[in-house]
């Protein structure tokens, strides 16, 4: 049924979002059916579909007087103000879902059809969503609540020797605020398209760090790096492109280093070493075949220790947790 019923069961979960079912549980316990649908303004018999279908997915549950309570996990995720899984559900209702109902041709071609969902400029999604703001703003949502959320310490950690970090492909600069702000002495040089370059200015102007954050015009595709920093950062950009594209971003990487500096890759999430999963790792793979790049996909650390190696990295550590996401550090 989580199959068959995917996508309906995607819809109800934010249509409550949406209607505020959430919300509503978080801020008073042990609401009746009858009185969910009174403080949402719905008719019952579309609480009571709702609710069964939240239920039984585990999302909204009933206390031991029969009241009506989120999940332990639904409150922080859904009703706090870190509003983390709200800017997912918008990421993917927006900008993934419509795009799915092309995956067969994407499948059958080998490139994201799904972009014509959003006409524009470019090839990829990222270039295609400057035509369109609003929805790059879903993106960077998306992105910066992950790194606010999960930006895993031994990443922060694996920076402390360095001085002066390339954030290669940075997004709005979330990442380069936390790690400006982690290590007092680091600079950040955020490298991305042009249009995230200007939201990055603004970022570090904002939060007081202009003097240490700053952001270069730049097309990880084909740009060298500029030389002069002791570390280069990739941070969720290596599930993106395809293998050679990774194999070129390692050498350049090592190209621009100083003898001991270090290449630090988050991907975020990697694949088992025999292609078998996890789900999170096959779902990711097809986004980025169908929409975001035709081309990339989440890969396994064998993988990146093959990269890294015939680059010419001397040390190569992957540590992979038990979300499946994966630190990777070289020194050269
Ligand atoms: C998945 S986001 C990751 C953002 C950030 N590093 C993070 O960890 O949240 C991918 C980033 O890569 C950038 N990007 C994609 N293709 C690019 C390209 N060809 N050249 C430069 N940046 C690119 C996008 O603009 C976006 O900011």
């Amino acid at each position: 049924m989580l199959v068959l019923g995917g996508a309906g069961f995607f819809r109800a979960v934010v249509a409550a979002h949406r209607l505020g079912l959430f919300r509503v549980l978080a801020e008073r316990l042990g609401l009746s059916r009858d009185e969910v649908a009174t403080t949402l303004g719905l008719p019952p018999h579309s609480v009571t579909a709702l609710l069964m279908t939240c239920q039984a997915l585990g999302w909204v549950e009933r206390d031991e007087h029969g009241g009506l309570r989120n999940a332990a996990w639904v409150g922080p995720a859904l009703a706090s103000t870190s509003q983390t899984f709200p800017a997912l559900l918008e990421a993917f209702d927006q900008l993934m879902y419509g795009a799915f109902e092309h995956l067969e041709t994407s499948l059958r071609q080998g490139t994201n059809t799904g972009l014509e969902r959003f006409p524009g400029p470019g090839t990829t999604l990222y270039e295609r969503l400057s035509a369109h703001p609003a929805l790059e703003s879903v993106f960077h949502a998306w992105m910066s609540r992950l790194s606010e959320a999960g930006l895993p310490q031994r990443l922060v950690d694996a920076l402390t020797p360095a001085t002066h970090v390339l954030d290669v492909g940075g997004g709005d600069g979330t990442n380069a605020v936390v790690l400006a702000r982690a290590h007092p002495h680091l600079r950040v040089t955020v490298l991305d398209l042009p249009s995230i370059c200007e939201r990055v200015k603004a970022r570090a102007a904002d939060e007081g760090l202009a003097d240490r954050i700053d952001a270069r015009p730049f097309d990880l595709r084909h740009d060298e790096l500029p030389s002069g920093a002791d570390a280069v950062l990739f941070s969720r950009i290596f599930n993106i492109y395809g293998e050679a594209t990774n194999q070129a971003l390692v050498e350049r990487s090592f190209r621009a280093l100083p003898t001991g500096g270090r290449l630090v890759v988050f991907p975020a999430m990697v694949s088992d070493d025999d292609g078998s999963g996890p789900l999170g790792a096959a779902f990711l793979s097809l986004y980025f075949l169908n929409l975001a790049t035709g081309e990339g996909r989440v890969y396994a650390p064998a993988d990146y220790e093959r990269w890294f190696a015939q680059a010419g990295f001397s040390s190569f550590s992957c540590e992979v947790d038990e979300r499946d996401e994966a630190v990777i550090v070289g020194v050269k």
